[in-house]
């Protein structure tokens, strides 16, 4: 498979793989996304809610902009943001010139690709390059992922406030998905907005394990948010997630409990992949709903496949020619986790490659 559709590819197609690896569709472990195994527990929802059109003077962006540590002025609702995603390239100048990581969630390169602007990749371990590009003013906008999906860089408050401040001096401006970033509230730059030449994206797919909900928020300064809201048109944010979207962001209390589940959950499993797989602790990288290992392509491959042929999907990723990352989902409890044991120490047994 190329590079290109390797990396492109979503997470969560069980079709696909119950074809590929002819195993039935109900017998797969599904570890190949980043949504958050124990959802936010979904109420019941009145008729009006279903009969109604969505309001559209909701309370939704003010429990956001409680949630996110912002003024509601600084918020706007969207369909996911996979719709900010899409649009907000279209928002700017063509050849426009953007940075962003040479791996990360491909949406965005595909939009800002397609809107036809400059794009420089950086690589999200050694940002000398890009940061010299920002001082020398070669660069009008910078996308972080942040924390990044797949590689989990996480950067810091004020490396970035320091990149907006000096891209927005020249009219350039930093947008910053922060699809993952629920588990890790103190690193937002959420509390930022509205901010001269800041964008932050949200999510409520993958901390709140609601990605068919299709809701996510944009945080910026109002006149981001108008051209935005003029090509969302009426009604982009249905009636139920409204409902739903308001009562998952004000109840705070499940917010610490998942994040406790999701840390400890995700502490063990690094550390059985350490213990049966990669001892090398360089080559694991934890995320926050999702770890990577670091390998050569052909053991990317390699697990895999063996994966899928014991029914547990995961995802691959392609650094470059020779190097790429295997992705793990988080498992949901002690069968799942069992069961992933299993598969790879069977690998492991058959002599699949240690590296
Ligand atoms: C980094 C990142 N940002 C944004 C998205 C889009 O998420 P959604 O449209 O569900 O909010 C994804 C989806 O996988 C993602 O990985």
């Amino acid at each position: 498979m190329s590079k290109e559709s390797v990396n492109i590819t979503h997470g969560g197609d069980l079709d696909q793989a119950a074809k590929q690896f002819g195993i039935a569709r109900e017998q797969w472990l599904d570890l190949s996304t980043g949504i958050a195994p124990w959802s936010w527990p979904v109420s019941e929802i009145p008729t009006t809610v279903w009969q109604r059109l969505p309001a559209v003077k909701c309370p939704l962006p003010v429990v956001a902009a409680d949630y996110y540590g912002c003024v509601a002025d600084a918020v706007l609702a969207i369909p996911g943001s996979q719709f900010a995603i899409q649009t907000l390239p279209q928002l700017f100048p063509q050849n426009t010139r953007v940075a962003m990581p040479q791996l990360g969630y491909f949406e965005h390169r595909k939009a800002w690709h397609k809107a036809g602007h400059s794009l420089f990749d950086y690589n999200d371990g050694s940002l000398d390059l890009l940061e010299s590009k920002i001082e020398g003013g070669e660069l009008d906008v910078v996308l972080a992922i942040n924390p990044n999906n797949p590689t989990t860089t996480l950067l810091g408050r004020d490396r970035l406030l320091h990149w907006c401040e000096l891209l927005a001096r020249r009219g350039g401006c930093l947008i910053v998905d922060e699809a993952f970033m629920d588990s890790e509230p103190g690193m937002s730059l959420a509390s930022e907005c509205p901010r001269p030449g800041l964008i932050v994206l949200r999510s409520l797919g993958k901390f709140f394990g609601l990605a068919g909900l299709r809701l996510g928020f944009v945080l910026a300064e109002p006149p981001v948010l108008e051209l935005l809201s003029e090509r969302l048109g009426p009604w982009a944010v249905n009636g139920p997630a409204q409902y739903l979207g308001q009562r998952a962001l004000a109840d705070f209390d499940w917010h610490a409990e998942q994040r406790q589940r999701i840390a400890s959950a995700m502490a063990e499993q690094i550390a059985l992949l350490k213990t049966i797989a990669w001892g090398d602790k360089s080559s694991v990288l934890p995320g926050p709903l999702y770890c990577s290992i670091a390998m050569p392509l052909a053991s990317v491959d390699r697990w895999y496949n063996q994966c899928g042929q014991q029914g547990i999907l995961t995802r691959r990723f392609v650094r470059c020619e020779c190097d790429g990352l295997l992705r793990f989902g988080l498992t949901k409890d002690a069968g799942q986790l069992q069961r992933l044991a299993a598969a790879l120490r069977l690998q492991v047994a058959q002599g699949n490659s240690q590296s």
